[in-house]
Parts: C-alpha cells; sequence; structure tokens
C-alpha cells in the first residue's frame, strides 16, 4: 500500500544561514505513515516534534529532502489546500485556534475557503460535531465550552475537510482528566474509521493507546515501533527524559531479572502471564 504520508531525508532549520547542519532542528528525518495508522511521538523538549508536524501539512517544508502527502509533494505549487485538507492539525491551546464566534461558523471556515457548496457545508458541520460528541450545539458560543469541547471543536473543524490524517500537537495537555478522555475516546473511534491519528504527546499513557510509537531525540528519530517494543527500552527513555508506561517498565525489569514475560501493554493480559506463571511454579 502507498504510504500516506512520505517524509524522505528531511533537513530541517528555522535559521538554515546561522548554524551548522549538525545542529539542524531535523537532520535526516525519514518516515512513513500508512493510511489509517494511529502513531504516537514522544521526544524531549525541542527534539522537534512540532517541527515534524508541520511539515506533514505543509505549514513549513524541508530545506532538504521531501514530504508528499499522498503522493504529492508539499512544496508543489498550487498543491497547499490539497496537502492542507488531507493532513489536519490540532494545536495545544484550545483558546487560540478559532475563528468565528459561533461553533457552526467556526467549523465553517475551513469550508468556505474550499468552496464546499452551502447545503454540502451544513451537512458536513453537523456530521463533524456529531463525530466529536458535540451534536446541535452549532449555535452555540465558542468562548463558553469547556477546553475539551474546545478540542473537540478544532477536531470538527479539520474532520469537516474529510482528512486522511489528523496530527494532534499536544492537543490534549491542557485539558483535565474528563477532558481529556473524551478527546482520545473521538480520535480513537475516528481511527477505527480509518482516519490516519498523529498524536504528539509528553503522556507515556496517551502513547501507549497508539499502534506505534517514534521517539524523536535532537532532530532525529531514534526508535519506531509497536509501544510493546519500543517501550522494552525504558533505560534509554527514561534517559531521554521521557516517561515509560508502567506496565512496559515492570515488564522490562523483571526481564532482566530473567523472568522471560511476554510484553504486553494491556493490563488484563499482564496479570493474566503473572497468575499463570505463578501458577505453574
Ligand atoms: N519558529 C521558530 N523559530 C526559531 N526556532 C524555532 C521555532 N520553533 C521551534 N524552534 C526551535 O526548533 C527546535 C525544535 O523545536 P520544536 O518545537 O519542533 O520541538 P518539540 O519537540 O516540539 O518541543 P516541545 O516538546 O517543547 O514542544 C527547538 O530548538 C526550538 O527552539
Ligand atoms: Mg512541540
Amino acid at each position: 500500500m502507498r504510504p500516506l504520508i512520505e517524509v524522505e531525508k528531511v533537513w530541517f532549520d528555522y535559521r538554515p544561514e546561522e548554524r551548522p547542519r549538525a545542529k539542524w532542528v531535523l537532520r535526516d528525518v525519514t518516515w512513513k505513515i500508512a493510511p489509517g495508522e494511529y502513531v504516537a511521538v514522544i521526544g524531549p523538549n525541542g527534539s522537534g516534534k512540532s517541527t515534524l508536524a508541520r511539515l506533514l501539512n505543509g505549514l513549513l517544508v524541508p530545506k532538504e529532502g521531501r514530504v508528499r502527502v499522498k503522493g504529492i509533494p508539499t512544496d508543489a505549487p498550487g498543491k497547499l489546500w490539497m496537502v492542507r485538507q488531507a493532513v489536519g492539525m490540532v494545536f495545544q491551546n484550545p483558546d487560540n485556534q478559532h475563528v468565528a464566534p459561533t461553533v457552526r461558523e467556526d467549523v465553517a471556515f475551513g469550508l468556505e475557503n474550499l468552496g464546499v457548496p452551502r447545503e454540502e457545508m451544513l451537512r458536513r458541520i453537523d456530521e463533524a460535531l456529531e463525530a466529536v460528541d458535540l451534536p446541535g450545539m452549532g449555535e452555540r458560543l465558542v468562548h463558553q465550552l469547556s477546553g475539551g469541547q474546545k478540542q473537540r471543536l478544532s477536531i470538527a473543524g479539520v474532520l469537516a475537510m474529510r482528512p486522511d490524517a489528523i496530527v494532534l500537537d499536544e492537543s490534549t495537555s491542557m485539558l483535565d482528566p474528563a477532558g481529556r478522555r473524551r478527546v482520545l475516546e473521538v480520535m480513537q473511534r475516528l481511527n477505527d474509521e480509518g482516519i490516519a491519528v498523529i498524536h504528539i504527546t509528553h503522556s507515556a499513557a496517551e502513547a501507549a493507546r497508539a499502534r506505534r510509537v517514534t521517539v524523536m531525540d535532537r532532530g532525529r528519530i531514534v526508535l519506531d515501533g509497536p509501544p510493546e517494543q519500543v517501550f522494552q527500552r525504558d533505560e534509554e527513555i527514561r534517559r531521554l527524559g521521557l516517561e515509560v508506561p508502567v506496565l512496559a517498565e515492570l515488564t522490562a525489569r523483571l526481564r532482566r531479572r530473567g523472568w522471560p514475560l511476554p510484553v504486553t501493554m494491556e493490563a488484563e493480559r499482564w496479570v493474566e502471564e503473572i497468575w499463570r506463571s505463578l501458577s505453574r511454579k
């Protein structure tokens, strides 16, 4: 299957003239996202996660190398709208991503730019609000929504454009646990329906929900794989100043002591393995 997004040998710096390449913000990054994937990206502050995210939908373009979305380079002339429509972004701060006073107008904004006819627009807005659990809230004022509702509204704005992928750049980090949970539920559902999710997060628990975890350090991808495998490198990940999900850490520690536990991120399965193995003894 053709990748949805291809990042090919990308080098990037905000001030390329001023710094040696060895210190650039992204250094020779190659990364592929398949249609419908759910990938978490973790890494220390300043490792280049947000920069990578902005390259995925053409907010930034590589200084060297290439980013392709559905085969089209993000710096191809005249293709920026297609790229932006295919890869939507939701940012960290719930309070500065909205452009209109009401919920409906806010979701409408991107569609107006795409030139979607009015009937179709109204239908898409209702569908998008439904999909993010804000049904019938079109007339509400954006500034009266909670932080979590605002983030779900941002997701609705992206969703109305019928994207192939949604990138969340720490989009849950300013929310309370309930708000966070609702956003994650919505994202899981959208992913189940085939939309690729790329979730940049500092939370190990959030990363553990993904089917793939990419770890960045100083502008490079240093680990990439299923969470079960990536988080078995617990010492390496902790050395970067990052959290390790507690089950992964316990498993890694027990395995180092010679207990050949299979690796899992699911609590029930983990308990089951321990239980079975103890009963055998
Ligand atoms: N607009 C900008 N202009 C100049 N330098 C920038 C800009 N944005 C980011 N940088 C620098 O680029 C590097 C990577 O930043 P980036 O925001 O991509 O990291 P990050 O992994 O998202 O970090 P965090 O976890 O803090 O969000 C940092 O050194 C940062 O200071
Ligand atoms: Mg960032």
